[in-house]
C-alpha cells in the first residue's frame, strides 16, 4: 500500500573512516545485503512513495547500489557536513509543499525491524508529534548521542558524546539515529542549526532540544531490544551487527519448522529460504538465494551460495555455489559444486568429486574421486572412480556427451568433445579420444605384458626383490616341488 504522507530520508554520505576500509561503509555487507540494503528494504515495505537517500562520499558506488530498490532517489550532499546537513539536503529534495512526516533512517543502522517504523509511526500521529524518537538502554553506550530528560521526565536534547559532560557520558540512553519529524517542524529547526560544537558539524540532534525549547511534542518508542540499535562504525561493530541478525534468521527458521542442531555456527543470510522439516546440522552456510526444500538435510560443514537444493535431498561437508541439486539428490561428503552445475533426481556426486556447467541425469552417480565439466551426462549412469572429462584443450572448453545406463570403468578420462552413446562402457583407465557407439566397450590401455623374474635381475637386493624371491619360493612349496 503507498503511503502518500509519508517520506524517507537516509542517510548515507558519511565517510565512515572508522571501517578503515576502501568500500564505502554502507555498502559493507551483512547476512546477504548492503547496510544500506537492509535499510532500503525495511523502508520499501512500508510503502512510501518517497524515498530520498542523500549520498556524498564514493557517491557513484553507493548510488548505483540504489539500482535495486526503483523507488529510492540519490540526493547529493554539499561540502557542508553532518548529519543535519543531510537531512537538509534530503528535504530540499521533496516536493516543496511536502507536509507529511519524515522517517530520517541511517544507512548503517540495519537492524532495524518494519514493525518499530511502523510503531514509531503510530504513535507520532497519535501523539501529534513534531517529532518521535526511538528509545534504548544500551548496558555500553560509548560512542552514541544520550538522550538528556529533564526532571520532569521528558526528553530535553540529545547530546554527542563528544560533547557531552561526565554526568551526561554515563546516562545509558542513546539515541539509535531513526526518527520521525513533521515536516514543517523539521524544516524550520534545522534552519536554527549551527555547527558550534566539538565535530564542527551541523548535528541533526541539535534539532530535538530546538524542537523543544520551542514547546513542541517529542514522543518516544521503546526499542524491542537493545541490539536493533547498534549502528556500524567499525568491524566489532559489523561483526556484532551480523551475529545479531543470524540469530534472528536462525530463529525465523526455527519457528517456521527448521532443525538447526548448533545456531551458534550456523549462518543463513536473510536472502536465502527454507522449507519445513530441513535439518541444518552444525558449521554451515546458507548463502546468498539459496533455496532448500522439505525434508532435506544441509551440513554438517557445508556452504550453500545461491544454490537450490531439491526435497529430501542430502548434502555433506561440500560447497555448492549456483548449483541445482535435484531432489533425492545425495552430495558428498566432500563434493565441490559449481556455477552451473544440475544434479537431477536420485543423483548422487560422491567423495572429492568437482562438478561444474553440467548436468547429471536422475539416478546417476559420480560417486569418487571425478572432475565432471562441460558434460551432459544422461540418466542412470555410473561413472567409475576417477573418471576425468578433460573438456579444456588450452584453447577452447568442449563439451562431452554421456548417453542414459553409460558405465566407465575406474579412471577413464573422456578428452571433449566426446560422446559415448546409450549403454556404453570402457575398461579401466581408457582414455577416450574417439566417439564410442551406443552400447560398445572401449578400451584403449594396451594388452599388460608380464616380464618374469624383471625385479630378481635387475633389483638385486632391495627388498623387493628378496620378498619375491620368498613368495616364489613359498609358490614351488605349494605347488608341491
Ligand atoms: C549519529 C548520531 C548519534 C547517534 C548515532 C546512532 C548525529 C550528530 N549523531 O552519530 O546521536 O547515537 O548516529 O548510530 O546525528 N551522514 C551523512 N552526512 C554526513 C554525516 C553523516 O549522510 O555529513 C550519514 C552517515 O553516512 C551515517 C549516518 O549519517 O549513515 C550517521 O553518521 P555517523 O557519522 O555514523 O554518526 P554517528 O557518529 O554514529
Ligand atoms: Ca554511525
Amino acid at each position: 500500500m503507498s503511503e502518500h504522507n509519508l517520506a524517507i530520508v537516509i542517510l548515507a554520505a558519511g565517510q565512515g573512516t572508522r571501517m578503515k576500509s576502501a568500500t564505502p561503509k554502507v555498502l559493507h555487507r551483512l547476512g546477504g545485503r548492503t547496510l544500506l540494503g537492509h535499510v532500503l528494504r525495511s523502508a520499501e515495505s512500508l510503502g512510501a512513495d518517497l524515498v530520498r537517500v542523500v549520498v556524498r562520499h564514493e557517491r557513484e558506488q553507493v548510488a548505483a547500489s540504489l539500482d535495486d530498490y526503483p523507488g529510492a532517489i540519490a540526493v547529493d550532499q554539499d561540502e557542508v557536513p553532518g548529519t543535519g546537513r543531510a537531512v537538509q539536503v534530503g528535504l530540499h529534495a521533496l516536493p516543496s509543499d511536502f507536509e507529511g512526516d519524515v522517517l530520517v533512517l541511517s544507512g548503517d543502522v540495519p537492524l532495524i525491524e518494519v514493525e518499530t517504523f511502523q510503531a514509531m509511526l503510530s504513535e507520532h500521529r497519535a501523539r501529534g508529534a513534531a517529532a518521535t524518537l526511538l528509545g534504548a538502554h544500551l548496558a555500553d553506550p560509548s560512542g552514541y548521542g544520550r538522550v538528556i530528560r529533564g526532571s520532569d521526565g521528558m526528553v530535553e536534547r540529545i547530546v554527542e558524546q563528544k560533547d557531552a559532560t561526565p554526568e551526561e557520558t554515563v546516562v545509558t540512553e542513546i539515541n539509535p539515529g531513526v526518527y520521525v519529524f513533521r515536516a514543517p517542524a523539521l524544516r524550520g529547526a534545522l534552519e536554527q542549526v549551527g555547527t558550534d560544537n566539538a565535530q564542527g558539524e551541523m548535528y541533526l540532534t541539535d534539532v530535538i532540544g530546538i524542537l523543544r525549547r520551542g514547546g513542541d511534542t517529542i514522543a518516544g518508542v521503546t526499542a524491542p531490544d537493545a541490539g536493533v540499535a547498534l549502528g556500524v562504525n567499525d568491524r566489532v561493530q559489523l561483526g556484532e551487527a551480523a551475529r545479531i541478525l543470524n540469530q534472528r534468521v536462525v530463529r525465523r527458521w526455527q519457528l517456521a519448522g527448521v532443525t538447526i542442531q548448533d545456531p551458534a555456527t550456523t549462518w543463513i543470510d536473510d536472502t536465502a529460504t527454507l522449507a519445513q522439516d530441513v535439518t541444518v546440522l552444525p558449521n554451515t552456510h546458507i548463502l546468498g538465494a539459496t533455496s532448500v526444500s522439505a525434508g532435506a538435510t544441509i551440513g554438517p560443514d557445508t556452504s550453500l551460495v545461491d544454490t537450490e537444493v531439491g526435497e529430501n535431498a542430502t548434502v555433506r561437508r561440500s560447497d555448492a555455489t549456483l548449483a541445482v541439486i535435484g531432489r533425492g539428490v545425495n552430495v558428498g561428503p566432500w563434493a565441490y559444486l559449481r556455477a552451473g552445475a544440475e544434479l537431477a533426481e536420485g543423483a548422487k556426486a560422491g567423495t572429492f568429486v568437482e562438478i561444474k556447467n553440467s548436468t547429471v541425469g536422475a539416478g546417476s552417480k559420480v560417486p569418487h574421486l571425478s572432475y565432471v565439466g562441460d558434460a551432459e551426462i544422461g540418466e542412470g549412469v555410473n561413472l567409475g572412480a576417477g573418471a576425468i572429462t578433460a573438456n579444456y584443450d588450452d584453447i577452447a572448453k568442449h563439451r562431452t556427451v554421456v548417453g542414459d545406463h553409460v558405465k566407465t570403468g575406474s579412471h577413464t578420462v573422456m578428452i571433449a568433445p566426446v560422446t559415448l552413446g546409450a549403454g556404453a562402457k570402457t575398461g579401466a583407465g581408457a582414455v577416450v579420444r574417439k566417439d564410442v557407439p551406443p552400447g560398445a566397450l572401449a578400451m584403449s590401455v594396451a594388452p599388460q605384458r608380464n616380464l618374469p623374474g624383471w625385479v630378481e635381475k635387475h633389483r638385486s637386493g632391495t627388498a623387493a626383490a628378496d620378498a619375491a624371491v620368498e613368495a616364489q619360493g613359498s609358490e614351488k612349496q605349494a605347488d608341491g616341488e
